[in-house]
């Protein structure tokens, strides 16, 4: 029996069996390429594939074709940089805003960007004293990198409100969500948030490692960032075509370059997709929906915490996630101590350094909690807390 307590879902959930049943059946009982063949397994796939995108898109309240498949929300933050920078209408002189909150995926692309001089300026959205981003403080900028809840804190942010008010000093800005955390506990609304593009990874949903999703509001105006298999619809020797027929973009300005691509999703979706992972993502989101976290365990493990003198909590009590540090410990010695008694927590900066340097600590510790975790856990791994404090 597996005696390991695992309270580190918000670096990658656990599977359910569903997600497990399903990658295992698809693996061995219905395995074929997407986008390419014309055999009956191969045609059952593409509606798996289709099904699985409709089911994303309701999830995330967006229309089919506006989910694209990608690797993870690392790989999507990366490449909304790479998408917007390679259009036509992309200016140097753009300014991008971020905020403290933010993981290193969501920022490093722009702040890379920023160091090779291809973006002027970086502004920052002000905090309040629960570190949630103020919507009054949000900066007139070209692009708008929002985390929608951060993996330290465990706060919903106000991201209808966050973009709102950035459309009201530039009515052109771009907006980013990183929704990686925020998926796991709340439902996403991308019409109601008004965002352009959304990321978030399978993995921390109950799905597999290997698939994320990229909602991409308006892909009409835009030029892919791949370019291969599946994202075309015909290549060379076609010069009787006309920009814009049958709705794909057609260059027309480089003869060698000269094909016209697929329209959203495929457009977007070059080499073959990650089938498995995607196959599980419909019993994950099922599941999910169904199982979300227990944050009542984090409430309690907050209130048998605050008890402990030389813990101090980062989180509020009403957060996802709660993190903390312990007086005199190096977080990573705590994580440590708790490890080496089977109990698996997040210990470190968790890829979010920012926030950390400005409460002016290293790193903390994080109890995050999955569907399958019980006060049991909790209660054993405070005992465990105690005595490595005392
Ligand atoms: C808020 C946030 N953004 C982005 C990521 C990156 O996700 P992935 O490593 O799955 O690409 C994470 C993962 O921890 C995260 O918590």
């Amino acid at each position: 029996m597996n005696k390991i307590i695992y309270l580190d879902a918000a670096a990658t959930m656990q599977k359910p069996d569903c997600v497990i049943g399903a990658e295992v059946d698809f693996l061995r009982n219905s395995y074929a390429n997407a986008g390419r063949g014309i055999c009956t397994r191969a045609v059952a796939v593409d509606d798996m594939v289709a099904a699985t995108r409709r089911r994303v898109a309701e999830f995330i309240n967006a229309d089919a074709n506006q989910v694209v498949f990608t690797s993870g929300a690392t790989d999507g933050l990366n490449r909304v940089v790479n998408i917007l920078t390679r259009q036509p209408w992309y200016a140097e002189m753009s300014t991008f805003a971020v905020s403290d909150i933010d993981h290193h995926s969501a920022r490093l692309p722009w702040q890379e960007l920023m160091y090779d001089g291809h973006i002027r300026k970086m502004f920052k959205c002000e905090l309040d004293e629960n570190f949630d981003i103020n919507p009054n403080s949000v900066p007139k900028t070209d692009f708008l990198v929002i985390t929608a809840m951060s993996n330290v804190l465990g706060r919903s942010q106000d991201v209808r409100a966050i973009i709102a008010a950035a459309r009201r000093k530039n009515p052109d800005v771009v907006t980013i969500v990183d929704a990686s955390q925020y998926v796991v506990h709340e439902k996403i609304d991308v019409k109601e948030w008004d965002c352009d593009f959304l990321v978030f990874s399978g993995h921390k949903i109950g799905a597999d490692t290997g698939v994320g999703i990229l909602y991409i509001r308006d892909s009409k105006k835009l030029f892919p960032d791949k370019f291969g298999g599946g994202m075309v619809l015909r290549v060379g020797g076609i010069e009787s075509a006309t920009k814009g027929s049958g709705g794909a973009l057609f260059y027309e300005n480089n003869p060698d370059l000269n094909l016209i691509l697929n329209e959203s999703p495929e457009m977007w979706e070059a080499g073959t997709l990650p089938l498995s992972q995607i196959a599980g993502l419909t019993p994950a989101i099922d599941y999910l929906e169904k199982h979300r976290p227990n944050l009542d365990l984090i409430k309690y493990a907050y209130d048998e915490l605050e008890k402990i003198p030389k813990v101090k909590i980062l989180t509020t009590r009403d957060a996802a996630i709660l993190s903390f540090v312990v007086d005199g410990m190096h977080p990573l010695d705590v994580g440590a101590l708790i490890g080496a008694n089977d109990i698996c927590v997040r210990a470190g900066n968790m890829c979010a350094a920012w926030i950390h340097t400005r409460m002016g600590i290293p790193g903390s510790i994080r109890i995050s909690v999955g569907s399958q975790n019980t006060i049991d856990d909790i209660n054993k791994t405070i005992d465990v807390i105690n005595k490595i404090v005392k």
